[in-house]
C-alpha cells in the first residue's frame, strides 16, 4: 500500500493531538509499520542471547582465580556479574513469550558450544583475552544490535529494552576489553593464536551466527584446547606485585581491635584489609563453579556478591592511593583462597564464608570498621567502610537465603562453618619451614612510607606492631596449637 498524497510514508490517517510524539514517545510510525520478528523467531534469538551470556558468566568466573593479573580478576569479576543480571533478565523474558522458561540450559547449537568451550579452555591469558573480547563479546553485541534492528519495536518492545540495557554495558566491557586486547596479545602471541581465531570463526558459522540468522551451512568443527575437557584450577594466580602471598607475618585485625593503638593508622590497616579481600572472590569463584543444578538466582546473587569482594578490594587499592603508599610494600595474601579451593567442598567453603560474614554483623564487625574509619580522619576510608559495611549486610542476607536452608538450624550451620575455618590455619608454620615465606614483619615499612607521604612523625608504639596470625585467627579467636602447627 503507499502513502496518501503530501504525506511522509508511514504518517497515520489520524495525526497526533497538536504534533505530541505519538506511539508512547517509543517510535515513529513509520517503524511501528515494519514487519518483526516472530514471537517463535524471538524466542529462538533470546535463547541463544541468553547461552551465550550464561556462557560467557561461566567462563569469567571458573577463569579468575588462576589468572594472575590482578586488573583482569577484577574486572572478570565485574563482567561475570553483568552477565549474571542480564541472564536473569532474558531468562524472565522467555517465560514471558509463550514459553515457560524450561529448556534454557540446553544448548542451542553444537558450534556454539564449541565456541565458548574453546575460550574456556584457553591455554593462557592471552588467548582467553582473545576469545573473550575480540571474539565472544562482539559477537553478542551484534547479535543484540541485529534484534533490536529486526523486532517490531512496539510488538516486542520488552525485548527491545533488554537488549538496549545489555548493550549499555556490553559497551563498558568492550571498551575494557578493547585495552586488554590491545596491552595483552602482542604480535607473536597473536601469531601463535591466529589459526586458532580464525578457527572460532568457524564455529560461529557453522552455528549460522551467534544468534542463528546466517545459513548454517558447515558441520561444527573439531574441537582444537577443548578436545580435552577444561578442569577448573583453584589455585590462585597473583601477578608479580604480590611477592610473598603466604605471608601472614601482620595480623591486621588485632590491630584494628586494639583500642589502644592511635586511630590514624588504622585507616592504612583497614585499606590492607580490603585490599586483601581479593581472595573472596577467587574463593567464591570456586563456589560458582563447582555447584551445579541451582536456580539461577543463586548463580546471580553469588556472582553480584563476587564482584562486590572485588569491589572491596579495588576500594583497597584506591585508598592506598589516597595515602600516596604504594600497596606492593604490604604482602597481600592468597592462602586462604589456596587452602578452601584445596581441601575443602563448595559447601564447606561457603559455610566459613557464612560463617565469617555473620560475625560481621555483630556489633564489633563491619559498624567498628566504619567508626575507627571515621575517627581515622580519612574520609575515604569512613565512605569506603560505609558502603563495605552495607554490602556485608546484603552478603550475610545471601548466606541466609541460600547456604543457611542446607542445614536444620543456624547454629548448625555456623558450626560447620566455624570448624571448617579452622582449616585455613594450618599451614602457618609449614610454610615457614618449607621457605615459601619467612612471615616477616613488613608493617614497619609501610607504616613509615605512610608517614613520610602524610608529613607525620611515626608513633614508635605503632611502628613496632608486631602481631602475626601464627596463634590469633582474623576473629581473635585464639587457635588450638594442634591446628596452628599441622
Ligand atoms: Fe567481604
Ligand atoms: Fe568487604
Ligand atoms: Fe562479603
Amino acid at each position: 500500500m503507499t502513502a496518501p498524497p503530501n504525506k511522509p510514508a508511514g504518517a497515520p490517517p489520524c495525526e497526533p493531538y497538536r504534533g505530541l510524539p505519538p506511539l508512547g514517545g517509543l517510535c515513529t510510525f513509520a517503524e511501528a509499520l515494519r514487519d518483526g520478528y516472530s514471537v517463535e523467531a524471538c524466542v529462538a534469538r533470546l535463547k541463544r542471547h541468553h547461552y551465550a551470556l550464561r556462557r560467557l558468566h561461566g567462563i569469567l568466573t571458573a577463569r579468575l582465580t588462576a589468572e594472575p593479573i590482578y586488573e583482569l580478576k577484577t574486572a572478570f569479576s565485574l563482567h561475570a556479574h553483568l552477565c549474571a543480571e542480564h541472564v536473569a533478565a532474558f531468562r524472565t523474558r522467555v517465560g514471558e513469550m509463550r514459553e515457560p522458561p524450561l529448556g534454557l540450559d540446553a544448548v542451542p547449537d553444537p558450534g556454539l558450544e564449541i565456541f565458548f568451550d574453546e575460550i574456556l579452555a584457553a591455554p593462557g591469558t592471552a588467548e582467553l583475552v582473545a576469545g573473550l573480547y575480540e571474539k565472544a563479546f562482539p559477537a553478542l553485541r551484534a547479535a543484540l544490535e541485529a534484534h533490536i534492528a529486526g523486532t517490531n519495536i512496539l510488538a516486542d518492545h520488552p525485548t527491545v529494552r533488554l537488549c538496549r540495557f545489555a548493550l549499555l554495558e556490553l559497551g563498558d566491557i568492550a571498551r575494557f576489553g578493547d585495552e586488554a586486547v590491545a596491552r595483552l596479545v602482542d604480535a607473536v602471541a597473536r601469531e601463535r593464536m591466529s589459526g586458532w581465531l580464525g578457527f572460532l570463526d568457524s564455529c560461529l558459522e557453522s552455528a549460522g551466527g551467534l544468534d542463528g540468522s546466517g545459513e548454517a551451512a558447515k558441520a561444527a568443527p573439531a574441537r582444537r584446547h577443548s578436545a580435552t575437557p577444561y578442569a577448573y584450577d583453584g589455585k590462585p594466580g597473583r601477578d608479580e606485585r604480590f611477592p610473598d602471598p603466604y605471608n601472614r607475618g601482620v595480623n591486621a585485625e588485632a590491630f584494628i581491635y586494639d583500642e589502644t593503638m592511635p586511630a590514624g593508622p588504622k585507616a592504612l590497616m583497614l585499606f590492607f584489609r580490603r585490599i586483601r579481600e581479593i581472595e573472596i572472590p577467587e574463593m567464591m569463584a570456586s563456589v560458582i563453579t563447582e555447584t551445579r543444578g541451582k536456580p539461577w538466582d543463586y548463580y546471580r546473587e553469588m556472582s553480584r556478591q563476587l564482584w562486590d569482594e572485588a569491589r572491596h578490594s579495588l576500594m583497597g587499592e584506591v585508598g592506598f592511593a589516597s595515602l600516596g603508599v604504594d600497596w606492593r610494600k604490604a604482602m597481600i595474601n592468597g592462602t586462604y583462597a589456596l587452602i578452601m579451593n584445596a581441601q575443602l567442598k563448595p559447601l564447606e567453603r561457603h559455610g566459613v564464608l557464612y560463617f565469617v560474614e555473620q560475625g560481621l554483623m555483630a556489633r564489633t564487625g563491619k559498624r567498628y570498621e566504619w567508626e575507627v574509619a571515621l575517627g581515622s580522619g580519612s574520609r575515604l576510608a569512613g565512605l569506603f567502610q560505609d558502603y563495605d559495611w552495607a554490602d556485608e549486610v546484603l552478603h550475610a542476607r545471601i548466606g541466609r537465603d541460600w547456604y543457611l536452608p542446607q542445614f536444620g538450624s543456624t547454629q548448625e550451620a555456623l558450626a560447620f562453618g566455624d570448624r571448617h575455618w579452622n582449616v585455613l590455619f594450618t599451614g602457618w608454620k609449614a610454610w615457614r619451614d618449607q621457605g615459601l615465606t619467612r612471615h616477616r614483619n613488613w608493617w614497619p615499612d609501610l607504616y613509615l612510607d605512610a608517614c613520610r607521604a602524610g608529613g607525620t612523625p611515626p608513633d614508635p608504639r605503632v611502628l613496632a606492631y608486631d602481631v602475626t596470625y601464627e596463634h590469633r585467627r582474623a576473629d581473635l579467636k585464639k587457635i588450638s596449637v594442634s591446628s596452628a602447627t599441622e
